[in-house]
C-alpha cells in the first residue's frame, strides 16, 4: 500500500523552531545472509514530530512500530534515509556518537518495567547518569528529583518487588526521565498493567506532556490513543493515516 502523504509534514516543516524529530524517506530492511532482502520493515517514511507533541503509534503486528521506535530511539539505523533529532542530524552518527546522543536525548519506558531487582527503586533510576558519570551527589539529587515528579518519592529505598506493578512502571518512567531527555518514548507501557493502573500511568504522561515534555508511546489500544493529541498509524511499513487524537481536540481552547 502506498504511503499517503502526511498533512502535517508540509505545514510543521516550515516552523522555525527544530521539531523533535524528522524522518524524511525512512526505510529499514533487513536482509537475508546471502545479501536479498528479507523484509522491508519500513518504506520510506516522511513524518514530523513537533516538540512537545504527545503522540501514539499504532498498528497491526509487523507493521514496523518497533522497528521505528528503534531508529527514532537511535538504537538502530535506517538502511536509507534521514533522521533529524532536535535538529541534528543521526544517520551519520557512528556508534559511541549514536549511544551519547540516546543518552543526552532520549529516554525509554518498556512493556516490561527492566528494574534491577537487587537495586533499590533510587539506584536504579539512577542508572543512567551513572553512564554519563554524573557525580554520586548529583545523581541521588536527581534520582529524588525524578521519583518526585512520578510521585514515587516516598519508595525511594524500596526493591522492585515491594511495589506494585504501577508504582514499577513509575519507577521505569523516573529512569527514563533522570537524564532530562529531549523526547520520552514508550514501547506499550501499560501492556503489562491492569486497567486502573494503567490510567494512572496515562495521566502521569499527561502531566509530563503539560510540562512541554514529546512523548511518542506504541499503543494497540484505541482508547489510550484516543487521549494522545496525534495518531500515527502504520500498514506494512508505510503510513497508513495520521490524524489528530482525542487529547488535541480536548485542549484546542488551550
Ligand atoms: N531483526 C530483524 N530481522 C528481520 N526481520 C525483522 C527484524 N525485526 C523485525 N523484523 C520484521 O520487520 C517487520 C516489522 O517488525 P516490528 O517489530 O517493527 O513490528 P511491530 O509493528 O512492532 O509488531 P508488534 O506489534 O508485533 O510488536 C516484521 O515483518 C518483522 O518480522
Ligand atoms: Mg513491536
Amino acid at each position: 500500500m502506498p504511503a499517503s502523504p502526511s498533512p502535517r509534514a508540509s505545514t510543521i516543516a516550515g516552523g522555525t523552531a527544530p521539531a523533535a524529530a524528522r524522518l524524511i524517506g525512512l526505510k529499514k530492511t533487513y536482509f537475508k545472509p546471502d545479501g536479498s532482502v528479507l523484509v522491508e520493515a519500513l518504506r520510506g517514511l516522511d513524518l514530523v514530530i513537533p516538540r512537545g507533541e504527545y503522540i501514539a503509534i499504532m498498528g497491526a503486528s509487523g507493521s514496523g512500530k518497533s522497528t521505528l521506535m528503534n531508529l527514532l530511539g537511535c538504537l538502530d539505523r535506517p538502511t536509507a534515509g534521514r533522521y533529524e533529532l532536535d535538529g541534528a542530524a543521526v544517520e551519520s552518527l557512528d556508534d559511541d556518537e549514536l549511544s551519547r546522543v540516546r543518552g543526552q536525548k532520549i529516554g525509554f519506558v518498556f512493556q516490561a518495567f527492566n528494574l534491577i531487582s537487587e537495586l533499590s527503586i533510587a539506584e536504579n533510576v539512577e542508572i543512567p547518569l551513572l553512564y554519563q558519570g554524573v557525580s554520586g551527589p548529583e545523581r541521588r539529587d536527581r534520582a529524588a528529583e525524578s521519583l518526585r515528579i512520578v510521585g514515587l518519592d516516598n519508595r525511594m529505598h524500596h526493591r522492585p518487588r515491594e511495589l506494585s506493578g504501577g508504582q514499577q512502571q513509575r519507577a521505569a518512567i523516573a529512569r527514563a526521565l533522570v537524564g532530562r531527555p529531549a523526547i520520552l518514548m514508550a514501547d506499550e507501557p501499560t501492556g503489562n498493567l491492569d486497567s486502573t493502573t494503567g490510567k494512572q500511568i496515562l495521566e502521569t504522561f499527561e502531566e509530563l506532556h503539560a510540562k512541554g515534555l514529546t512523548l511518542i508511546m506504541v499503543t494497540h489500544d484505541d482508547r489510550i490513543a484516543a487521549r494522545c493529541e496525534r495518531v500515527v498509524r502504520l500498514a506494512d511499513g508505510d503510513l497508513e493515516s495520521d490524524r489528530d487524537g482525542g487529547g488535541r481536540m480536548a485542549r484546542a481552547d488551550a
